[in-house]
């Protein structure tokens, strides 16, 4: 696992869009797992003004189990809508068949960079603390942490549903390249045990330790709380 640290928001931000950028280049038809959250908007502005993402594929980690989708409408509206992705190539998981997306994922040869946020409890996708390493795609219930979040952060005053679809943690594990981007204190202490305690369920995003190629890319504040080698 491999960490960066830039000095601020900005500069993380950057960071990930220009390594997305380099492997744009040596594979045009990518595919490019996303995740949603207010860290991803940046990321998603830079990659919506500067470069068309034509010939990829997009696969999110996650849905809430409601009848707006509102993780594809904020999709929508930071990047597709603004990016030339094409319609059928935008993936969800499938309320229906939930394992579905795992073997679809498989079937189109697996997901190439897989971008993630950090849940303040350390959940990738909507896995939450307990989650087994071996998960799939697959229903979940979300923990109070999460729902509180979320609605003061990306949701803004829209209700937040209890129950979500989310790639399974061994799903995830499958990507070819993994790219996890935090921003700002409230991360620091999930990054700090993803990092430097022993992996563990408690920390799902802990999972990472085990993955050949990861980049964690923080700022400053969200490396504040781990703890420096001697
Ligand atoms: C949600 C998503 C995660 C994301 C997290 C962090 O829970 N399921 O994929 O990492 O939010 O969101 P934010 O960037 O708003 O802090």
């Amino acid at each position: 696992m491999k960490v960066l640290i830039l000095q601020n928001q900005k500069q993380a931000v950057k960071k990930v869009f220009e390594i997305i950028i380099k492997e744009l280049k040596k594979k045009p038809k990518l595919n490019l797992g996303l995740a949603t959250g207010k860290t991803m908007v940046p990321l998603y502005k830079l990659l919506s003004k500067n470069t068309t993402l034509r010939n990829v594929k997009t696969f999110n980690l996650d849905e809430y189990i409601s009848k707006e989708n509102l993780m594809r409408k904020f999709m929508q509206k930071h990047l597709f809508k603004k990016s030339k992705i094409k319609e059928e190539n935008i993936y969800f998981p499938n309320k229906k068949n939930p394992r579905e997306y795992d073997t679809l994922i498989k079937k189109l040869k697996g997901i190439d960079v897989q971008i993630l946020g950090i849940g303040t409890n350390g959940h990738i996708a909507f896995n939450e603390p307990g989650s087994s390493f071996k998960s799939k795609t697959r229903k979940i219930k979300l923990s109070s942490t999460t729902i509180r979040d979320n609605s003061l952060s990306f949701h803004s005053k829209k209700e937040i549903p209890k129950y979500a679809l989310t790639m399974g943690l061994s799903t995830i594990m499958k990507s070819k390249k993994i790219i996890l981007l935090a921003t700002g204190k409230s991360k620091a202490e999930a990054i700090a045990k993803t990092i430097q305690s022993k992996s563990s369920i408690k920390v799902p995003a802990s999972i990472l330790q085990k993955h050949k190629n990861t980049t964690i890319i923080l700022d400053k504040d969200a490396a504040s709380k781990m703890k420096r080698s001697k």
